[in-house]
């Protein structure tokens, strides 16, 4: 039997998506850490640098007033945790989430407090600075994310429903948090913007969604000689796509990568912050 235009292009995305998930299977948590979240792109002493200026758009976007709730789910968090390092004040449950196994087990090896697992330290200094506490405030920063992470997830954006079923509230989470995760786990704008909606099942209507990502951005190194392909986003791409999956846009900021944070581990130009929320 012929089949349907409709089921040729949902083949074609199928392809797209097991390509991209086949990139993942030599993803290194360590390397990825070292590339992306030591100096120069976590310079503390620079305010223009990647890092901290991703901590202080965070720090905004929870202390603005309009964010709150019970139930934080960080989407794709990868290895990382300074994405929920404002959040964590504001909400009672955080649930973190991602595909790979060797994340999640790296973001146990921290919560456990495990030996050689990532040092947060220097975040959660610079974070306690911008909410105006002592940086020797860390520690209690650090047992508040340890014991506000309730569990962490697998997860498949590509999914109509991203989680594994029962496991949030009906109406959904009250906010949504997700970094650098859609624009590297999908084949091209179409299916970035699929799943963007497929995040909508995971949030309340009304619920914020803080989105940071890459722009201009078409590989990035996930360990030495793992090249994963990314779907290289301009702002406009980014608006429209927030529009046609449901969210209003609140705040939109970008920022561009000064020569020196041009480290060779990708070929990023820029990064956007959002503040939207479904409609
Ligand atoms: C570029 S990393 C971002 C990690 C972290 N959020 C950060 O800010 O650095 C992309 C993450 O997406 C995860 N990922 C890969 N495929 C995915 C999928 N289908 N659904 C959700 N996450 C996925 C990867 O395991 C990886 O941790």
């Amino acid at each position: 039997m012929e089949r349907g235009k409709g089921e040729d292009k949902e083949q074609v995305i199928q392809d797209g998506v097991a390509a991209m998930a086949h990139c993942y299977k030599g993803f290194n948590p360590t390397a990825y850490l070292q590339y992306n979240y030591t100096p120069p792109r976590a310079d503390f002493s620079r305010a223009d640098s990647i890092v901290p200026w991703k901590l202080g758009c965070l720090h905004r976007a929870f202390t603005e007033g309009d964010v709150g709730g019970e139930m934080l789910v960080d989407v794709g968090s990868g290895p990382t945790l300074y994405q929920v390092l404002s959040g964590c004040e504001v909400f009672g449950r955080v649930v973190l989430t991602d595909f790979l196994d060797v994340n999640r087990r790296e973001l146990r090896r921290w919560l456990g407090e495990e030996e050689g697992s990532f040092d947060w330290t220097p975040y959660l200094q610079h974070v306690c600075k911008l909410e105006g506490r002592s940086p020797s405030a860390w520690q209690e920063k650090a047992a508040r994310l340890r014991s506000v992470v309730t569990e962490i997830l697998p997860i498949d954006v590509h999914q109509p429903s991203p989680l594994p079923p029962g496991t949030l509230p009906s109406p959904g989470a009250d906010c949504l948090v997700s970094s650098f995760c859609l624009e590297s786990v999908s084949p091209d704008l179409a299916s970035f913007t699929r799943a963007l909606g497929h995040l909508s099942a995971l949030l309340k209507t009304g619920g914020h969604l803080l989105l940071i990502g890459a722009l201009g951005e078409s590989y990035y190194m996930g360990g030495p000689g793992v090249r994963i392909p990314v779907v290289p986003l301009d702002e406009a791409q980014v608006c429209s796509s927030l529009r046609s999956s449901g969210y209003t846009l609140l705040h939109l900021s970008t920022y561009t990568l000064p020569p020196d944070m041009r480290v060779g581990v990708d070929d990023v130009t820029g990064i956007f912050f959002v503040k939207a929320r479904k409609m």
